[in-house]
Formats: C-alpha cells, structure tokens, sequence
C-alpha cells in the first residue's frame, strides 16, 4: 500500500517511525510519503492562509497550495482522497479495514480553522473525523489513521499478534487477558485459565467479552447479544 500525506507540518509524523509501525516502514511492507503544503504555495512569503470571508475568528488554509500539492501528487486521482476532519465520518475499526483494503490512500490534514470548501468540493473522496472534539490540526488524527490501518498490512503484525482476536473484531470488546504470576497481590488469575481445558477457557471468554460490552458498550451489541 502506498500513503501520502499533504500536511504543514512533515515532522509531526516522526511519531510513526517508532514501534511496529516504524519497523514496518523500514521494512518497505507499505510506503509513506509526506508532502509539505507549503511547498507548493506561489505567494512569495509561501503563505497558506488568510482571512475567512464573510469574517470570524481565525486564519483558514487558502486552496491554491493545498490543490496543487494534492493534484501534483496523485495527478490521476488513483488514491481515495480523504480529509481529516472533525465534520467526517467517525473513524471504527470496520472503516479501518476497509481502508485497509486500498491501494493507495491520501491523507490531507488541516490547520487553523480549516480549509477552504472549494478544495474539499474539488478534490477530497471523503472526510474522516477520529472523535466528537476538536484538535489544531489533521496530523494526529492522519497518525491515528494510518497507525489503525498498517495493522492490517500483511507482514506488519508478528505472527505472535493478531487481529482476529481483539477488540471490535467480532463487534465486542475483548475478554480480560492475565499473564504470570498466577496470584499478584492476593490476587489469583481466573481457575479456568490455568486448567488447560480449552473449551472451557474458549466459553469463558465468550461469557467475559458479552458480560464487558454489556457493561462498557451496550451500543456495539446486535440482536441476540442484547
Ligand atoms: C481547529 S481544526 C478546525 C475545526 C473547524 N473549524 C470545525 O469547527 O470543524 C483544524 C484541523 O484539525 C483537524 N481536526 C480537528 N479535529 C479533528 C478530528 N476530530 N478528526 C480529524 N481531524 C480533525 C482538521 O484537519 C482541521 O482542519
């Protein structure tokens, strides 16, 4: 899979050069490429912002550069274009995978008080939010995205990890996972657990995720779950 990303602020992405997602990109299991909005403005002090019409407090990405960038990129409009914002559709874990299932991705994040519409009616697939609030900019929310989403590249998760058995995979929060000691402060890890009956261990989980959605996330149960 190939990611760009348009942003004004390419550093911000050094977050994703840690961990697995960082070993993954060193690896080359999918490409990243960050694009600086700035570099394609044609205003002589590179400026990509000005004044909203019709008035109100802050600055907004003019659409010259941002157009630019984006069409300079992907000038055969290949990726699925999406715009991080708080307007979007609320990133999920079924969104993910099905964004993990592209080709090719292009994310553009926003600053200041957003971006010109024309460039979003022009040139965006989509907007996508990560939350109900709002942050200084579509970075994190870009890092967010493409974090969730590398996941589900074949290679970047060891064979030790997974993503079939997790939470939102099967539409329900995980059961409680313990690992050893076997009694941590008085506290002993569930028998089941440690009979070695796997049946068992398999029906208790089962009991642990409903019984935990019911409780956390009564939202995310369908029909007979309820
Ligand atoms: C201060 S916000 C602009 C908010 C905008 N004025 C509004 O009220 O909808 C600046 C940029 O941060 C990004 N952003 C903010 N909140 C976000 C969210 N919840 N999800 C995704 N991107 C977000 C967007 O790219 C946005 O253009």
């Amino acid at each position: 899979m190939k990611i760009d990303v348009a942003t004004l602020f390419p550093e911000a992405f050094d977050g994703l050069k840690v961990g697995i997602v960082g070993k993954a990109l060193a690896k080359g299991l999918f490409e990243l490429d960050l694009h600086n909005i700035r570099d394609y403005s044609t205003d002589k002090h590179r400026r990509c912002d000005d004044y909203p019409f019709g008035g109100g407090a802050g600055m907004l990405m003019t659409p010259q550069p941002l157009h630019d960038c984006i069409n300079a990129v992907d000038p055969e409009r290949r990726a699925r274009r999406i715009y991080l914002s708080p307007k979007g559709q609320t990133l999920t874990q079924s969104k993910v995978v099905e964004l993990s299932r592209q080709e090719a991705l292009f994310f553009v994040c926003g600053a200041y008080e957003g971006v010109d519409q024309r460039v979003i009616d022009l040139d965006i697939d989509e907007e996508l939010s990560i939350g109900d609030y709002v942050l200084t900019g579509g970075e994190l929310a870009a890092m967010v995205a493409i974090n969730a989403i590398s996941r589900y590249i074949p290679g970047v998760l060891g064979s030790e990890q997974s993503t079939e058995e997790e939470s939102f995979s099967d539409g329900l929060l995980e059961y409680p996972q313990y690992t050893r000691p076997a009694v941590f402060n008085g506290v002993a890890v569930p028998d089941v657990l440690l009979s070695g009956n796997h049946a068992e261990v398999d029906k208790w989980r089962r009991a642990q995720q409903l019984e935990l959605t019911r409780k956390l996330r009564p939202d995310l149960l369908k029909g007979e779950d309820k």
